[in-house]
């Protein structure tokens, strides 16, 4: 009774589609979501909001140790909350993307929040879980272990199309290239380790880039 236990673990760089992919699947599986991105922007806000030197190692990482986040696993309704403040929306500010990195590649400050995400996934059992590291260290004995890529110019189209076109095509780009070049200084998630398929979605509609996840995880589960 009950799905068996299974854990699908999905890294990518931003603008892969990643986030929307996995809670897209882990709905059709009647799965478990995890944003770990998420966590590491709710560590970052709770920083800026004690008004943390984040480049003071130490008072970042006890910032973290003290952090009380609560993130929901329910791939249709994603709340995360600092405490009892909802900060769902606001670790999607751009003050806080410019940030994150500083908290990500704090090395005690990933160690616990690596060890907080291990328990999450442990508890909810069938779980996709998506981010940088999730193939490599936070659960690289999943069943499933995929990185999902997509050429620059693909995430440069996705993400000036989200931003409604309006903006200068050479602004964005320097601004993806950053973004790439700060998140790898905290976990290499651009080759894929031994065992991790990688899914390009270049080429790839969402449902066709969705429908491939899934049936890697149907294989699986066939297998298991
Ligand atoms: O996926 P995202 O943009 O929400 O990620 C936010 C930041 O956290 C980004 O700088 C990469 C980092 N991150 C990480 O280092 N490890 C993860 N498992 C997830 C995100």
């Amino acid at each position: 009774p009950g799905a068996p236990r299974m854990i699908i673990a999905v890294d990518g760089p931003s603008g892969s589609g990643k986030s929307s992919v996995c809670r897209a699947a882990a709905t059709h599986l009647g799965a478990g979501y995890l944003d770990t991105g998420a966590m590491y922007r709710a560590a970052t806000w709770y920083c800026l909001d004690q008004q943390i030197d984040l480049d003071d190692e130490e008072a970042v990482a006890v910032a973290v140790e003290e952090l009380p986040m609560n993130i929901s696993t329910d791939p249709d309704h994603q709340v995360i909350c600092v405490g009892s403040q909802d900060v769902t929306d606001a670790i999607r500010e751009p003050r806080i993307s410019e940030k994150v990195s500083e908290v990500a590649t704090n090395r005690r400050a990933r160690s616990l929040l690596v060890a907080a995400q291990r328990r999450i996934i442990d508890e909810a059992g069938f779980i996709v879980a998506e981010g940088r590291d999730i193939t490599t260290v936070v659960a690289p004995d999943a069943q499933v272990r995929v990185l999902l890529t997509a050429s620059a110019e693909a995430r440069l189209r996705r993400r000036g199309a989200q931003l409604g076109g309006t903006q200068d095509a050479e602004a964005l780009k320097k601004q993806v290239l950053e973004r790439d070049k700060k998140d790898s200084a905290a976990s290499n998630f651009t080759e894929a380790a031994d065992g991790v398929a990688v899914l390009d979605s270049s080429d790839l509609t969402f449902q066709e880039t969705v429908d491939s996840l899934i049936g890697r995880v149907q294989i699986a589960q066939e297998d298991a």
